[in-house]
Protein backbone atom coordinates (compact mmCIF):
# COMPACT_ATOMS: atom_id res chain seq x y z
CA UNK A 1 0.00 0.00 0.00
CA UNK A 2 1.36 3.44 -0.97
CA UNK A 3 1.52 6.13 1.78
CA UNK A 4 -1.55 8.37 2.46
CA UNK A 5 -1.25 11.20 0.22
CA UNK A 6 -1.25 14.32 2.60
CA UNK A 7 -2.24 16.10 -0.67
CA UNK A 8 -5.98 15.20 -0.22
CA UNK A 9 -8.17 13.70 2.45
CA UNK A 10 -9.06 9.97 1.29
CA UNK A 11 -12.31 10.20 3.42
CA UNK A 12 -13.96 12.57 0.63
CA UNK A 13 -14.19 9.55 -1.99
CA UNK A 14 -15.04 6.75 0.69
CA UNK A 15 -15.19 3.87 -1.86
CA UNK A 16 -11.73 4.13 -2.38
CA UNK A 17 -10.10 4.55 0.37
CA UNK A 18 -7.80 1.77 0.78
CA UNK A 19 -9.14 -0.28 3.73
CA UNK A 20 -12.37 -0.36 1.82
CA UNK A 21 -10.28 -1.38 -1.62
CA UNK A 22 -8.54 -3.83 0.41
CA UNK A 23 -11.77 -5.44 2.25
CA UNK A 24 -13.40 -5.62 -1.59
CA UNK A 25 -10.11 -7.60 -2.36
CA UNK A 26 -10.07 -9.69 0.35
CA UNK A 27 -13.77 -10.26 -0.20
CA UNK A 28 -13.16 -10.94 -4.23
CA UNK A 29 -9.75 -13.63 -3.28
CA UNK A 30 -12.07 -15.16 -1.02
CA UNK A 31 -15.02 -15.72 -3.22
CA UNK A 32 -12.58 -16.98 -6.09
CA UNK A 33 -10.96 -19.73 -3.56
CA UNK A 34 -14.21 -20.85 -2.87
CA UNK A 35 -15.71 -21.47 -6.15
CA UNK A 36 -15.63 -25.27 -6.70
CA UNK A 37 -16.84 -25.17 -10.10
CA UNK A 38 -16.83 -22.81 -13.15
CA UNK A 39 -20.68 -21.95 -12.62
CA UNK A 40 -19.56 -20.59 -9.52
CA UNK A 41 -16.26 -18.56 -10.60
CA UNK A 42 -18.59 -17.24 -12.94
CA UNK A 43 -20.59 -15.52 -10.51
CA UNK A 44 -17.36 -14.75 -8.30
CA UNK A 45 -16.03 -12.79 -11.32
CA UNK A 46 -19.62 -11.20 -12.10
CA UNK A 47 -19.62 -9.81 -8.67
CA UNK A 48 -16.17 -9.09 -8.24
CA UNK A 49 -14.45 -7.77 -11.34
CA UNK A 50 -18.20 -6.96 -13.42
CA UNK A 51 -19.11 -3.59 -14.63
CA UNK A 52 -21.10 -3.18 -11.21
CA UNK A 53 -18.78 -4.57 -8.77
CA UNK A 54 -17.48 -2.43 -6.14
CA UNK A 55 -13.97 -1.92 -7.37
CA UNK A 56 -15.13 -1.48 -10.94
CA UNK A 57 -17.42 1.17 -9.30
CA UNK A 58 -14.95 2.89 -7.25
CA UNK A 59 -12.71 2.69 -10.61
CA UNK A 60 -15.41 4.92 -12.38
CA UNK A 61 -15.16 7.31 -9.36
CA UNK A 62 -11.32 8.12 -10.12
CA UNK A 63 -11.71 10.40 -12.42
CA UNK A 64 -13.56 12.69 -9.96
CA UNK A 65 -10.68 12.51 -7.44
CA UNK A 66 -8.66 15.73 -7.29
CA UNK A 67 -5.85 15.57 -9.46
CA UNK A 68 -3.59 14.60 -6.35
CA UNK A 69 -5.41 11.56 -5.43
CA UNK A 70 -5.60 10.37 -8.81
CA UNK A 71 -2.33 8.60 -9.16
CA UNK A 72 -2.47 7.36 -6.01
CA UNK A 73 -6.16 5.66 -5.61
CA UNK A 74 -5.92 4.77 -9.30
CA UNK A 75 -2.53 3.01 -8.09
CA UNK A 76 -4.49 1.17 -5.10
CA UNK A 77 -7.86 0.34 -7.09
CA UNK A 78 -5.43 -0.69 -10.54
CA UNK A 79 -3.87 -2.98 -8.38
CA UNK A 80 -6.64 -4.42 -6.36
CA UNK A 81 -8.03 -4.89 -9.86
CA UNK A 82 -5.28 -6.50 -11.13
CA UNK A 83 -4.71 -9.23 -8.21
CA UNK A 84 -8.36 -10.02 -9.08
CA UNK A 85 -8.17 -10.43 -12.78
CA UNK A 86 -5.11 -13.33 -12.24
CA UNK A 87 -6.61 -15.05 -9.28
CA UNK A 88 -9.63 -15.36 -11.55
CA UNK A 89 -7.21 -16.92 -14.24
CA UNK A 90 -5.97 -18.45 -12.01
CA UNK A 91 -8.89 -20.73 -10.72
CA UNK A 92 -9.89 -20.96 -14.15
CA UNK A 93 -7.11 -23.23 -15.10
CA UNK A 94 -7.27 -25.27 -12.50
CA UNK A 95 -11.42 -25.66 -12.70
CA UNK A 96 -10.94 -25.95 -16.24
CA UNK A 97 -8.91 -28.68 -15.86
CA UNK A 98 -10.47 -30.51 -13.18
CA UNK A 99 -13.66 -29.92 -15.29
CA UNK A 100 -11.81 -31.79 -18.22
CA UNK A 101 -10.56 -34.51 -15.85
CA UNK A 102 -13.96 -35.15 -14.62
CA UNK A 103 -15.62 -35.17 -17.71
CA UNK A 104 -12.92 -37.68 -19.07
CA UNK A 105 -13.20 -39.80 -16.28
CA UNK A 106 -17.56 -39.39 -16.83
CA UNK A 107 -17.53 -40.20 -20.27
CA UNK A 108 -14.16 -42.62 -20.62
CA UNK A 109 -14.96 -45.80 -23.45
CA UNK A 110 -13.37 -49.29 -22.07
CA UNK A 111 -12.87 -50.53 -25.66
CA UNK A 112 -11.90 -53.80 -23.94
CA UNK A 113 -14.95 -54.14 -22.14
CA UNK A 114 -17.42 -57.57 -23.36
CA UNK A 115 -20.27 -55.44 -24.73
CA UNK A 116 -23.94 -57.55 -23.86
CA UNK A 117 -24.30 -58.48 -27.57
CA UNK A 118 -26.76 -60.61 -28.71
CA UNK A 119 -25.46 -64.27 -28.96
CA UNK A 120 -24.00 -65.47 -31.82
CA UNK A 121 -25.67 -68.57 -33.52
CA UNK A 122 -24.05 -71.28 -35.67
CA UNK A 123 -24.92 -73.59 -38.44
CA UNK A 124 -25.79 -76.65 -37.91
CA UNK A 125 -23.40 -79.52 -38.41
CA UNK A 126 -25.44 -81.41 -40.31
CA UNK A 127 -26.59 -78.63 -42.70
CA UNK A 128 -22.78 -77.94 -42.83
CA UNK A 129 -22.27 -81.79 -43.52
CA UNK A 130 -24.62 -82.00 -45.95
CA UNK A 131 -23.55 -79.03 -48.05
CA UNK A 132 -19.86 -80.27 -48.07
CA UNK A 133 -21.40 -83.87 -49.12
CA UNK A 134 -22.96 -82.03 -52.11
CA UNK A 135 -19.71 -80.12 -52.86
CA UNK A 136 -17.65 -83.49 -53.01
CA UNK A 137 -20.00 -84.78 -55.50
CA UNK A 138 -20.29 -81.52 -57.87
CA UNK A 139 -16.52 -81.34 -57.84
CA UNK A 140 -16.66 -84.84 -59.94
CA UNK A 141 -19.34 -83.14 -62.21
CA UNK A 142 -22.67 -84.35 -60.20
CA UNK A 143 -25.57 -82.42 -59.35
CA UNK A 144 -27.62 -81.71 -56.46
CA UNK A 145 -30.94 -83.07 -56.77
CA UNK A 146 -34.38 -82.89 -54.19
CA UNK A 147 -37.77 -84.43 -53.49
CA UNK A 148 -40.89 -83.69 -51.25
CA UNK A 149 -40.58 -85.39 -47.59
CA UNK A 150 -44.19 -85.68 -47.92
CA UNK A 151 -43.85 -88.58 -50.59
CA UNK A 152 -46.46 -90.87 -52.80
CA UNK A 153 -46.36 -94.69 -51.95
CA UNK A 154 -45.63 -95.19 -55.14
CA UNK A 155 -42.29 -93.40 -55.31
CA UNK A 156 -41.27 -94.31 -51.97
CA UNK A 157 -41.88 -98.30 -52.74
CA UNK A 158 -43.51 -99.30 -56.22
CA UNK A 159 -40.89 -97.60 -58.12
CA UNK A 160 -37.94 -98.92 -55.89
CA UNK A 161 -38.89 -102.26 -56.68
CA UNK A 162 -41.02 -102.94 -53.36
CA UNK A 163 -44.76 -104.01 -54.07
CA UNK A 164 -47.39 -103.84 -51.69
CA UNK A 165 -47.27 -106.91 -50.21
CA UNK A 166 -43.64 -107.13 -49.61
CA UNK A 167 -41.99 -107.91 -46.41
CA UNK A 168 -39.42 -104.44 -47.38
CA UNK A 169 -42.41 -102.33 -46.59
CA UNK A 170 -42.58 -103.95 -43.73
CA UNK A 171 -38.92 -103.33 -42.94
CA UNK A 172 -39.13 -99.89 -42.97
CA UNK A 173 -41.17 -98.61 -40.07
CA UNK A 174 -42.98 -96.17 -42.15
CA UNK A 175 -45.17 -93.31 -41.33
CA UNK A 176 -48.37 -93.84 -43.52
CA UNK A 177 -50.56 -90.34 -43.76
CA UNK A 178 -53.94 -89.96 -43.32
CA UNK A 179 -56.69 -90.99 -44.71
CA UNK A 180 -55.65 -94.03 -46.11
CA UNK A 181 -56.24 -94.01 -49.47
CA UNK A 182 -54.44 -90.56 -49.66
CA UNK A 183 -51.28 -93.18 -50.33
CA UNK A 184 -49.05 -90.68 -48.76
CA UNK A 185 -46.21 -91.31 -46.76
CA UNK A 186 -43.23 -89.48 -45.11
CA UNK A 187 -40.46 -90.56 -47.09
CA UNK A 188 -39.08 -93.24 -45.16
CA UNK A 189 -35.48 -92.87 -47.46
CA UNK A 190 -33.84 -90.78 -50.11
CA UNK A 191 -34.09 -93.35 -52.55
CA UNK A 192 -37.84 -92.05 -53.97
CA UNK A 193 -35.27 -89.18 -55.38
CA UNK A 194 -33.77 -92.19 -57.75
CA UNK A 195 -37.15 -92.43 -59.48
CA UNK A 196 -38.27 -88.82 -59.71
CA UNK A 197 -34.67 -87.88 -61.11
CA UNK A 198 -35.01 -91.10 -63.88
CA UNK A 199 -38.86 -89.77 -64.58
CA UNK A 200 -37.45 -86.56 -65.33
CA UNK A 201 -34.50 -87.03 -67.42
CA UNK A 202 -32.84 -89.56 -69.34
CA UNK A 203 -29.16 -90.62 -68.79
CA UNK A 204 -26.17 -89.62 -68.31
CA UNK A 205 -27.72 -88.80 -64.77
CA UNK A 206 -25.14 -88.55 -62.00
CA UNK A 207 -27.22 -87.02 -58.83
CA UNK A 208 -26.84 -86.97 -54.98
CA UNK A 209 -29.46 -86.49 -52.65
CA UNK A 210 -29.35 -85.31 -49.14
CA UNK A 211 -32.61 -84.96 -47.26
CA UNK A 212 -34.59 -85.50 -44.12
CA UNK A 213 -36.16 -88.73 -44.05
CA UNK A 214 -38.84 -90.23 -41.06
CA UNK A 215 -39.16 -93.55 -39.41
CA UNK A 216 -41.41 -94.72 -36.56
CA UNK A 217 -38.30 -95.22 -34.18
CA UNK A 218 -37.91 -94.23 -30.38
CA UNK A 219 -35.80 -91.13 -29.88
CA UNK A 220 -32.51 -92.73 -28.13
CA UNK A 221 -28.73 -92.79 -28.86
CA UNK A 222 -28.87 -94.06 -31.84
CA UNK A 223 -32.53 -93.92 -33.35
CA UNK A 224 -34.31 -90.81 -34.39
CA UNK A 225 -38.38 -90.68 -36.22
CA UNK A 226 -36.24 -87.83 -37.43
CA UNK A 227 -33.14 -88.16 -39.52
CA UNK A 228 -30.77 -87.22 -42.65
CA UNK A 229 -29.67 -89.48 -45.88
CA UNK A 230 -27.53 -88.75 -48.43
CA UNK A 231 -28.32 -90.48 -51.79
CA UNK A 232 -26.15 -91.51 -54.83
CA UNK A 233 -27.41 -92.32 -58.10
CA UNK A 234 -25.29 -93.04 -61.64
CA UNK A 235 -27.10 -93.83 -64.56
CA UNK A 236 -25.02 -94.35 -67.42
CA UNK A 237 -23.58 -96.57 -70.52
CA UNK A 238 -20.79 -99.32 -69.23
CA UNK A 239 -21.23 -98.53 -65.60
CA UNK A 240 -19.96 -101.49 -63.31
CA UNK A 241 -19.66 -101.83 -59.80
CA UNK A 242 -15.49 -101.05 -59.90
CA UNK A 243 -17.24 -97.40 -60.70
CA UNK A 244 -19.67 -97.49 -57.07
CA UNK A 245 -16.67 -98.78 -55.63
CA UNK A 246 -14.51 -95.96 -56.71
CA UNK A 247 -16.91 -93.68 -55.96
CA UNK A 248 -17.48 -94.92 -52.42
CA UNK A 249 -13.95 -94.96 -51.28
CA UNK A 250 -13.23 -91.53 -52.64
CA UNK A 251 -16.31 -90.55 -50.89
CA UNK A 252 -15.33 -92.42 -47.56
CA UNK A 253 -11.77 -90.73 -48.10
CA UNK A 254 -13.25 -87.26 -48.30
CA UNK A 255 -15.63 -87.43 -45.27
CA UNK A 256 -13.17 -89.39 -42.89
CA UNK A 257 -9.65 -88.98 -44.20
CA UNK A 258 -6.99 -89.78 -47.16
CA UNK A 259 -6.37 -93.28 -45.00
CA UNK A 260 -9.63 -94.20 -44.44
CA UNK A 261 -10.70 -97.73 -46.01
CA UNK A 262 -14.34 -99.30 -46.89
CA UNK A 263 -15.45 -102.99 -47.67
CA UNK A 264 -17.68 -104.51 -49.18
CA UNK A 265 -20.69 -106.91 -47.77
CA UNK A 266 -23.05 -108.95 -49.72
CA UNK A 267 -26.97 -107.88 -49.23
CA UNK A 268 -30.08 -107.27 -50.34
CA UNK A 269 -32.18 -104.21 -51.21
CA UNK A 270 -35.49 -105.00 -53.54
CA UNK A 271 -33.87 -101.48 -56.04
CA UNK A 272 -30.58 -103.23 -56.51
CA UNK A 273 -28.82 -105.70 -57.64
CA UNK A 274 -26.13 -107.00 -56.83
CA UNK A 275 -27.05 -105.01 -53.66
CA UNK A 276 -24.21 -104.52 -50.61
CA UNK A 277 -23.87 -102.62 -47.29
CA UNK A 278 -20.45 -101.16 -46.93
CA UNK A 279 -18.29 -100.18 -43.53
CA UNK A 280 -15.85 -97.96 -42.89
CA UNK A 281 -12.86 -98.42 -40.37
CA UNK A 282 -13.32 -96.94 -37.31
CA UNK A 283 -10.10 -96.54 -35.42
CA UNK A 284 -11.67 -94.41 -32.61
CA UNK A 285 -14.38 -96.91 -31.99
CA UNK A 286 -14.94 -97.03 -28.27
CA UNK A 287 -13.37 -100.34 -27.04
CA UNK A 288 -10.94 -100.67 -29.78
CA UNK A 289 -11.00 -100.09 -34.20
CA UNK A 290 -13.47 -102.42 -35.81
CA UNK A 291 -15.04 -101.92 -38.73
CA UNK A 292 -18.91 -99.81 -38.64
CA UNK A 293 -21.91 -99.90 -41.25
CA UNK A 294 -22.12 -96.90 -43.22
CA UNK A 295 -24.92 -97.44 -45.66
CA UNK A 296 -25.97 -99.66 -48.67
CA UNK A 297 -25.50 -99.73 -52.40
CA UNK A 298 -25.74 -101.51 -55.74
CA UNK A 299 -26.16 -101.80 -58.95
CA UNK A 300 -29.25 -100.25 -59.90
CA UNK A 301 -32.00 -102.98 -60.56
CA UNK A 302 -33.28 -103.55 -64.25
CA UNK A 303 -36.81 -103.49 -62.98
CA UNK A 304 -36.69 -100.06 -61.45
CA UNK A 305 -35.01 -98.58 -64.58
CA UNK A 306 -37.58 -100.66 -66.62
CA UNK A 307 -40.00 -98.24 -64.12
CA UNK A 308 -38.74 -94.87 -64.20
CA UNK A 309 -38.49 -95.33 -68.27
CA UNK A 310 -34.89 -95.71 -69.36
CA UNK A 311 -33.56 -97.97 -71.73
CA UNK A 312 -31.74 -101.35 -69.35
CA UNK A 313 -30.56 -102.63 -72.43
CA UNK A 314 -28.46 -99.79 -73.15
CA UNK A 315 -27.96 -98.09 -69.57
CA UNK A 316 -26.71 -99.47 -66.45
CA UNK A 317 -26.95 -97.73 -62.97
CA UNK A 318 -25.73 -97.46 -59.11
CA UNK A 319 -27.06 -96.25 -56.25
CA UNK A 320 -26.05 -95.78 -52.59
CA UNK A 321 -27.47 -94.60 -49.27
CA UNK A 322 -26.26 -93.34 -46.46
CA UNK A 323 -27.29 -91.69 -42.97
CA UNK A 324 -25.96 -88.33 -42.71
CA UNK A 325 -26.40 -88.52 -38.71
CA UNK A 326 -24.02 -91.31 -38.75
CA UNK A 327 -21.72 -89.94 -40.74
CA UNK A 328 -21.34 -86.74 -38.30
CA UNK A 329 -21.17 -89.09 -35.51
CA UNK A 330 -17.99 -91.37 -37.04
CA UNK A 331 -16.34 -88.08 -38.13
CA UNK A 332 -16.79 -86.28 -34.79
CA UNK A 333 -16.84 -89.08 -32.49
CA UNK A 334 -20.18 -88.22 -31.42
CA UNK A 335 -21.88 -90.87 -28.74
CA UNK A 336 -25.06 -89.35 -28.92
CA UNK A 337 -27.24 -88.91 -32.08
CA UNK A 338 -29.52 -86.16 -30.01
CA UNK A 339 -27.02 -83.72 -29.68
CA UNK A 340 -27.73 -82.95 -33.00
CA UNK A 341 -31.44 -82.68 -32.38
CA UNK A 342 -31.74 -80.64 -29.11
CA UNK A 343 -31.11 -77.42 -30.61
CA UNK A 344 -28.19 -75.77 -27.81
CA UNK A 345 -25.87 -73.46 -30.07
CA UNK A 346 -23.31 -74.74 -27.46
CA UNK A 347 -23.17 -78.36 -29.92
CA UNK A 348 -23.62 -76.71 -33.39
CA UNK A 349 -20.60 -73.73 -32.35
CA UNK A 350 -17.64 -75.99 -31.67
CA UNK A 351 -17.85 -77.28 -35.57
CA UNK A 352 -16.92 -73.78 -36.59
CA UNK A 353 -17.90 -72.29 -40.17
CA UNK A 354 -15.91 -74.35 -41.71
CA UNK A 355 -16.38 -78.31 -42.33
N1 LIG B 1 -32.65 -96.63 -49.03
C1 LIG B 1 -31.87 -97.53 -48.23
C2 LIG B 1 -32.23 -97.36 -46.77
O1 LIG B 1 -32.81 -96.38 -46.42
C3 LIG B 1 -30.40 -97.26 -48.38
C4 LIG B 1 -29.94 -97.63 -49.75
C5 LIG B 1 -29.49 -98.91 -49.99
C6 LIG B 1 -29.95 -96.69 -50.75
C7 LIG B 1 -29.07 -99.26 -51.26
C8 LIG B 1 -29.52 -97.04 -52.04
C9 LIG B 1 -29.07 -98.35 -52.26
O2 LIG B 1 -29.51 -96.18 -53.05
O3 LIG B 1 -28.65 -98.67 -53.51
O4 LIG B 1 -31.92 -98.21 -45.98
Amino acid sequence: MSAPNSNYDPKQVSALDAEAVASALAQALADIAAATDLELLKAARLEHAGDRSALALANREIGALPPAAKADAGARVGKARQEIKRALEERAVVLEAEAEERMLAEERVDVTLVVDDLPRGARHPLTALSEYVGDVFLAMGWEVAEGPELEAEWFNFDALNIPAEHPARGMQDTFFVAPEHSHLVLRTHTSPVQARTMLSRQPPIYVVVPGRVFRTDELDATHSPVFSQVEGLAVDEGLTMAHLQGTLLHFAQTMFGPDAKVRWRPSYFPFTEPSAEFDIWYPQAKGGPRWIEWGGCGMVNPAVLRACGIDESRYTGFAFGMGLERTLMFRHGITDLRDMFEGDVRFSQQFGVEF
